[in-house]
This record gives C-alpha cells, sequence and structure tokens, in this order.
C-alpha cells in the first residue's frame, strides 16, 4: 500500500514537473521578474524559486531586491533599476546572464490621476515606467532570449472599466494590450503574452479594502474574488505553454462582463 502510494505521489509530481516546464524544455536559464519584489511578481518569483529556477528579481532598490531574493532562498538574486528613469535600466540589467528563460514586467508605481486634477509628474512616471521602461528592459534582455524563451507583461482591466482617478492607469493598461503584439512580432520565435488581473482580493494592494473588495465580489459572476494564486497559475500558463501567443488573458471571474 503504502508503495502504491509512492509510486502515485510520483505519478502527480511528473504531470506538475511537465504542466511546468513543458515536455522540450532542457537547459534552464534565468527567469527574470521585473517588479518581483512585492505583490503577484513577489508570488511568481516564489514559485519559480521553489521549482529550483534561477530568477532575477527586480525592484527599484537593490538592497530591498536582495532582502527578498535572500528571503525566497534558492537560485535567487536580486537587482535594482528604477523604470521610470528608464536610461537607468540597461546598467541594472547589465550583470544578468544569458540564457534567460522568461521575462515577468510586473511592476507598478500606482498613479491617482484624473483629467479634472491632474499631476503631469505622477503620470509621466507611470507612463513611462510601462510603456518606455517595460520596452527598454525587452530592449536590453533581447540577446539574452533564445528562441523558446516567453515574455509576460501585466496590464490590468482598468483599462475596461475606468474608476475615479484610474486616468494614467487606464491608459497604460490598454496600452499593454497593444504592445503584446508588437513585441511579439518584433521579438518572434519570442512568444510574448500579457495578463490583466481583475482586483486581485488578496494582493497587498487591496486585502484590506474590505469595501471595495465586497463591492467587486457581488459583482462577480464566479461569487468569489480573484486570488494571487489565480493570477500566478494563469502567469505560469502563459509562460510555458509554447503555442500561446499574442494573447492578453483576463483573469476576474468574468467580473468586466458585469
Ligand atoms: N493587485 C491587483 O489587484 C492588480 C490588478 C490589476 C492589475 N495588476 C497589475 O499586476 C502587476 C503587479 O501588481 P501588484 O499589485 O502585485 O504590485 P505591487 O504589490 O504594488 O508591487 C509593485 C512592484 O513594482 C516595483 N516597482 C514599483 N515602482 C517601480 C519603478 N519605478 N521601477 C521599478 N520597479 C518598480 C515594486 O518594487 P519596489 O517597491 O521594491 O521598488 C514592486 O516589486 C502590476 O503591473 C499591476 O498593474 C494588479
Amino acid at each position: 500500500m503504502a508503495a502504491t502510494l509512492t509510486r502515485r505521489k510520483r505519478a502527480v509530481h511528473h504531470c506538475l514537473t511537465v504542466h511546468w516546464y513543458g515536455a522540450r524544455r532542457m537547459a534552464e536559464g534565468t527567469v527574470v521578474i521585473v517588479g518581483g519584489t512585492a505583490g503577484i511578481g513577489r508570488e511568481l518569483a516564489r514559485q519559480y524559486a521553489e521549482r529550483g529556477r534561477p530568477v532575477v528579481l527586480t525592484g527599484r532598490d537593490y538592497e530591498r531586491a536582495s532582502g527578498v531574493a535572500g528571503e525566497l532562498g534558492g537560485g535567487c538574486s536580486g537587482c535594482g533599476f528604477d523604470l521610470a528613469v528608464p536610461e537607468t535600466i540597461a546598467a541594472g540589467l547589465a550583470g544578468i546572464e544569458a540564457p534567460v528563460d522568461h521575462v515577468v514586467l510586473a511592476a507598478i508605481e500606482r498613479d491617482q490621476n484624473s483629467v479634472r486634477e491632474y499631476d503631469i509628474g505622477g503620470a509621466i512616471r507611470l507612463a513611462t515606467l510601462k510603456l518606455v521602461g517595460y520596452a527598454e528592459v525587452l530592449h536590453q534582455l533581447a540577446p539574452k532570449l533564445h528562441d523558446h524563451s516567453s515574455v509576460l507583461l501585466f496590464g490590468g482591466l482598468a483599462k475596461e472599466k475606468p474608476y475615479p482617478g484610474s486616468t494614467t492607469v487606464t491608459s497604460v493598461n490598454g496600452a499593454v494590450e497593444t504592445m503584446v503584439r508588437t513585441f511579439a512580432i518584433e521579438l518572434a520565435p519570442v512568444r510574448v503574452n500579457a495578463i490583466h488581473p481583475g482586483i486581485v482580493g488578496d494582493s497587498p494592494q487591496w486585502k484590506d479594502k474590505a469595501e471595495v473588495l465586497a463591492n467587486v465580489k457581488s459583482k462577480t459572476p464566479t461569487g468569489r474574488l480573484v486570488t494571487m494564486a489565480d493570477v500566478s497559475a494563469a502567469a505560469v500558463f502563459l509562460l510555458e505553454n509554447g503555442s500561446v501567443n499574442g494573447i492578453n488573458l483576463a483573469v476576474d471571474g468574468g467580473w468586466v462582463m458585469m
């Protein structure tokens, strides 16, 4: 009986391994997670590190990024640069060695902005971070990617459902939808996809905002909030599936339809 259970466990582990790594994976390159010190990026870094993959996670500050990398352990290391100052990105990424298997662009600096009370400084920082910063990261890492590499951009469903103060967030996440297509063509055969979460209930950004969460839940057809686990599972699918390319995937329990 014990031997049977062990065999079953081994079989399950094998299935998970194939799902994660893909049947044709050979050498294991680096997974770069930009915006990996917190929230969903950190959760993805944790999952890849747990599976023994070399991970470089980034944030604005090298010490903080290295500290988070140390907490996650495994083959994780940290790297610091400010995406809103794109001229500094090349130096920040210079130490990353080829091959790079996956690049995740998850960073965000939230900007509360509306056209009537417009903060130019905040808008410029967020627009630069996602539109120029994400592109510059890929420009710098492109020579280190290989034919089976993949890229994942994070947008968000503020692109479909604006809220008061979302002027810049809605604009940049809308732009992510189109960036995916140009990057997928330009970087081919590297695959490029984007994920657009709804409100992620257990993310650091939202977990303490009970009123907002109750409202979102009541308007979500699944009757539950999106979780970090839901988003990271979808992210891994987009990163690992060898034929999914140029996709903008909503992960929202159907909230956007309501
Ligand atoms: N959470 C949600 O409910 C939700 C919903 C829709 C879409 N999204 C999208 O999902 C992604 C992750 O969101 P999250 O809530 O998990 O993020 P988060 O917890 O706020 O973490 C943001 C990350 O971005 C980094 N970062 C911030 N400003 C930066 C800059 N100027 N340069 C470089 N790195 C910078 C932060 O690092 P440091 O602080 O260490 O610098 C941190 O690692 C974002 O792109 C967001 O638009 C999230």
